[in-house]
């Protein structure tokens, strides 16, 4: 697996010490009191969830919904699907809603707004990365680790073709490891 990589974007260390940060600002942003309901999209987000609620000090309940707008490639899609049969609890709750990365911005919307249909109180996000590009759907996310440019990135949760999630860093991709139609 390591082989395939072309550079660490981002190694572990860096990632675990801006979550320490993002965390403070998480646990001083919400009252005491707030019961906060933490909704993670998977598979993308399972590693950023696992590391930075560690860090939380809050009580919380914790909510795994999946997603797909990829289909097997480097390019979103352009829809979003729901893969669960149900959807969370979070009537007159506050969500603090985790994704891996903000991309088009597609799926942070979509699920945004399911959740603010189901009742949510209140619906903030928090993304480990946000692609510096021009974006289609206007979103922002309340808490972001890292700015990447645009470009594909694999690790630490982020897959290509479902592999390379276990990594415990963000890197890029060796063009020789792309199918031929995603080379660039
Ligand atoms: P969006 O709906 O376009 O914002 O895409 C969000 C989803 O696309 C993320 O949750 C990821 O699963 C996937 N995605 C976007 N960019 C990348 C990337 O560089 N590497 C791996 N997955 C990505
Ligand atoms: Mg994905």
């Amino acid at each position: 697996m390591e082989k395939d990589i072309s550079k660490i974007l981002i190694d572990q260390e860096v990632i675990l010490r801006r979550l320490d940060r993002i965390a403070e600002r998480i646990e001083r942003d919400y009252a005491e009191g707030d019961e906060l309901v933490v909704v993670a999209l998977l598979n993308g987000a399972f590693m950023f969830m696992a590391d930075l609620l560690r860090r939380l000090k809050m009580p919380l309940s914790i909510e795994c919904l999946r997603v797909s707008s990829y289909h097997g490639g480097t390019e979103s899609s352009g829809t979003v699907n729901f893969l669960d049969r149900t959807s969370p609890e979070v009537s007159g709750r506050k969500v603090l809603l985790l994704d891996d990365i903000l991309d088009s911005g597609r799926t942070l919307k979509a699920v945004a707004e399911k959740l603010t249909d189901a009742g949510a109180a209140e619906v903030r996000s928090c993304v480990l990365l946000v692609k510096d590009r021009p974006r289609e759907i206007e979103i922002e996310a309340d808490y972001y680790c890292f700015t990447i440019g645009n470009e594909f990135v694999v690790g630490y949760g982020l897959d290509y073709l479902e592999k390379y999630r276990n990594l415990p860093y963000i890197g890029v991709l060796k063009d020789e490891c792309l199918l031929p139609e995603h080379r660039s």
